[in-house]
């Protein structure tokens, strides 16, 4: 018998699998820059913090995540995403009774079980980002600049900014309804004609093209945002235009979760078909309270991990890095070994990068072991080295060769790699 990874997943393996520790942390080191202190929370939670927090009605609560009853009979739910466990933790460790905002960094794996394919997958990674308790359009500004600086450090070009608002409880009810009178005047399948009801912001989301050709003239949350919205958001634009970040007004942005409210985004690169979002974010005013804490107005993103390396690959931007260690060790003989062995704890001590041929393989196979971890320089100690108390420091790219004495290779490797 078999195993394969489970569908929707795989694995990360060297030397691709670097890069996904580069893009988590280039990702995230903007915010931890700018004061967000790291969060962990648990992998899994109370169904019911996602079914409210996220919304009854969304995608992700409808059909898309991992419910299991533990064995002490409690609903637990594989997390879907990480706003809803940030919410919590700082509730239920009363975080919101020190200095607002209270800013707060994550990375890890998330668990939504979509339909497959490339760029979608069921276990993914995000790095994310939440200021919780203060409501303040340069705080939203800030997050955003935040990951847009990210993506630049990693050389990306073809990210490109969309910004929405989606108004507050002031002014929603009224433009839902708009909506609403114009949806339930069209030609729609009994399914969607459902969702007017229920959630009729999704339906602007629909792909269908015999959809989206009939959505041509919907009204737009942005020509009935509340006098307060529209002043809000117009500040969020001017500071982002202030920074240097440009983006596209896009009125239709609708994001996948409901607890959204005023300032909307999403990070999308044009490089990978369908799966175009790389990152995306928002404020959500009252997300707290739906979850039974105090009020706690609230902005945030997350950025995907595995979408960020396929944006890299699409520019280009993932060369095979050579190996990652700088000398590779290589003994000849029982006794060369027993000495070398030492020799490479010590130099990796001083800080060096240094792997040795294991399995007693004979000389051509441990050159060519050097050769595939992309070392610098090899150490070759043979019998006679051992005599003379010296060993071979072999330059891998030009093929000279030096006898060094053993006491002093340490320092010398650290010079030429220094
Ligand atoms: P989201 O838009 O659902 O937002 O996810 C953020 C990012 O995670 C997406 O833009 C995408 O890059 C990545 N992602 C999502 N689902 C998948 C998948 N199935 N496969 C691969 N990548 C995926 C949130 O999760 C919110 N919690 C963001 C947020 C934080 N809003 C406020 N604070």
């Amino acid at each position: 018998m078999s195993f394969q990874a489970p569908k929707g997943t795989f694995d990360w393996l060297p030397p691709r699998s670097e890069w996904a520790l580069l893009v988590r942390d280039a990702l995230s080191a903007p915010a931890r820059r700018a004061g967000y202190g790291y969060i962990e929370t648990p992998a899994f939670e109370d169904t019911a913090l996602f079914s409210r927090g996220v919304g009854e009605s969304t995608d992700i609560v409808t059909k898309e995540m991992y419910t299991f009853e533990s064995r002490g009979g409690q609903s637990l739910t594989l997390r879907p995403e990480g706003t809803a466990s940030v919410v919590r933790a700082v509730i239920e460790h009363g975080l919101y009774g020190g200095a607002l905002p209270i800013k707060l960094w994550y990375s890890g794996s998330y668990f939504r079980y979509e339909r497959a394919q490339a760029g979608r997958y069921r276990h993914f990674s995000q790095v994310g980002a939440e200021a919780l308790g203060a409501e303040d359009p340069a705080l939203d500004a800030e997050l955003i600049v935040l990951a847009a600086d990210g993506y630049a450090s990693l050389g990306l070009k073809n990210v490109r900014l969309l910004l929405n608002s989606l108004g507050c409880k002031e002014c929603r009810p009224a433009y839902r309804a708009a909506l609403q009178d114009f949806l339930r005047g069209l030609d729609l399948d009994e399914t969607t004609r459902q969702r007017i009801e229920i959630n009729p912001l999704r339906v602007l989301d629909d792909k269908r093209p015999e959809v989206r050709a009939q959505l041509v003239g919907a009204p737009l949350v942005t020509d009935h945002l509340c006098g307060a919205c529209k002043a809000y958001h117009e500040e969020v634009r001017g500071l982002l235009g202030a920074a240097g970040v440009a983006y596209t007004d896009d009125p239709r942005l609708v994001r996948g979760l409901d607890y959204y409210t005023r300032t909307t985004f999403e990070f999308v690169h044009d490089g990978l078909g369908a799966q175009s979002a790389v990152g995306g974010g928002g404020r959500y005013d009252g997300l707290s309270e739906m979850i039974g804490g105090p009020p706690l107005p609230s902005v945030g993103w997350a950025l995907g991990v595995d979408r960020t390396v396929l944006a890299m690959e699409a520019e280009g931007l993932i060369t095979e890095r050579a190996g990652h260690v700088d000398v590779f060790a290589i003994p000849l003989g029982e006794e060369a070994r027993r000495r070398i062995f030492p020799l490479v704890s010590e130099l990796r001590r001083a800080g060096l990068a240094v792997d040795m041929a294991f399995g007693g393989r004979g000389v051509k196979g441990a050159m060519k072991a050097a050769d595939r971890s992309g070392a610098r320089y090899a150490l070759i100690l043979g019998e006679r080295d051992l005599e003379a108390g010296a060993v071979q420091v072999k330059d891998l790219t030009t093929a000279d060769q030096t006898a060094v004495p053993l006491a002093e290779v340490v320092e010398v490797l650290k010079g030429k790699l220094s």
